[in-house]
């Protein structure tokens, strides 16, 4: 017997993007109260100034559901019409129910599929990897994806070789059918060899037994080649996959690791000076899964970037893992 085949839309799109950071500054003179260190050590290599930590009243939950109120009401949709709810996080602290779930039943996306990947600083692609697949496959219309961390939450204050780099936020999109392509085939990927070069520092039962969530741990300079060799490898692919030239790209959005890798992969890809890029890192710090989508977010409340542009999106991290796509913006 031949069952019955979803039928879904030809093309998706992001139809629009909201984020939301905590109320929290810490500079890096706070930060070197708690590790010896200097701002213009931090700023020199990894371009951070500052970054927002969550502080009273504001959760993974409230950063979650800010951006995803602002990417909905941007969307121009109901939220009862969002059929599936995607988050990325690695700080969400219960391994079971996810939090998905949650956040779509408070925004009202009744009945909503939804569940938590655990896809590290490439979350963010990686949903939208999927929220692409699914709207084509016929499986979803309107999908909402979010990123979200409070990787504050994961910091171990005496490791001077971490504590600057994280940090916390949010950020959303809506992706819905479209009449024309507005997302690239996906360029994802992983190299488990290395899983232990960004990883918490012990299984989850015994950091909950001493009594802390699981702080990380990276091996600097390994994520740093990594990141600068392979990975502005998988940026060139990602172009090609999608058929663009670097002249015809408007805007550039790496994930926020560092400064210097973006820079190293400017320098690899060869980025005619037209094109933007993101470097909101240097005041929100590095908060993997949100940072795509909230340095999205900001380029567009510039006006350094428009609606309708062109953008090379890749995030990397732990796992390793790493996922890229030629959009365009919402
Ligand atoms: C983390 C990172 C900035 C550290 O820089 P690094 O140059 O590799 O640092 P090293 O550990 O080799 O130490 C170099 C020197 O800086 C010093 N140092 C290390 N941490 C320091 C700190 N927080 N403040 C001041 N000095 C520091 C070391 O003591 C060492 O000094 P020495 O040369 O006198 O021995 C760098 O490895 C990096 O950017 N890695 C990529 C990380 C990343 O992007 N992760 C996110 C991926 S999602």
């Amino acid at each position: 017997m031949s069952l019955n085949v979803a039928q879904g839309s030809r093309f998706a799109r992001i139809l629009s993007v909201g984020s939301a950071i905590p109320s929290r500054v810490v500079d890096n003179e706070e930060m070197c109260t708690y590790i010896e260190s200097s701002d213009e050590w931090i700023q020199q290599r990894t371009g951070i100034a500052e970054r927002r930590w969550i502080g009273e009243g504001e959760d993974l939950e409230s950063l979650s559901l800010a951006a995803a109120r602002i990417a909905i009401e941007r969307a121009g949709i109901e939220a009862s019409s969002i059929d599936t709810v995607i988050l990325s996080t690695v700080s969400h602290f219960d391994q079971t129910p996810g939090l998905a779930p949650k956040l779509a039943a408070k925004l009202g996306a009744t009945d909503a599929a939804a569940y938590d990947i655990s896809a590290a600083c490439a979350g963010f692609c990686y949903g939208i990897g999927q929220a692409d697949a699914l709207i084509r496959a016929g499986a979803a219309t309107n999908v909402l994806v979010i990123g979200a961390e409070t990787l504050s939450e994961m910091i171990n204050l005496e490791d001077r070789s971490t504590a600057f780099l994280f940090a916390d936020g949010a950020g959303a999109v809506v992706v819905g059918p479209s009449e024309t392509n507005g997302i690239s085939p996906v360029v994802w990927g992983s190299d488990g060899d290395q899983f232990e070069a960004i990883a918490q520092a012990e299984p989850w039962p015994d950091a909950v037994a001493s009594g802390n969530k699981g702080v990380l741990t990276m091996q600097g300079q390994a994520v740093f080649r990594w990141a600068t060799g392979f990975i502005a490898d998988a940026a060139k692919r990602t172009l090609d996959a999608a058929g663009v030239t670097v002249d015809q790209l408007d805007a550039f959005i790496p994930h926020q690791a560092n400064d210097r890798i973006t820079n190293a992969m400017l320098r690899s890809l060869k980025l005619p000076e037209k094109v933007v890029v993101a470097r909101t890192i240097k005041n929100f710090g590095n908060n993997s899964a949100a940072s795509i989508p909230l340095a999205m977010d900001a380029l567009l409340a510039s006006g350094e970037a428009k609606s309708g542009d062109t953008a090379l999106i890749i995030g990397f991290g732990a796992g390793l893992v790493y996922a890229g796509q030629v959009i365009t913006l919402p």
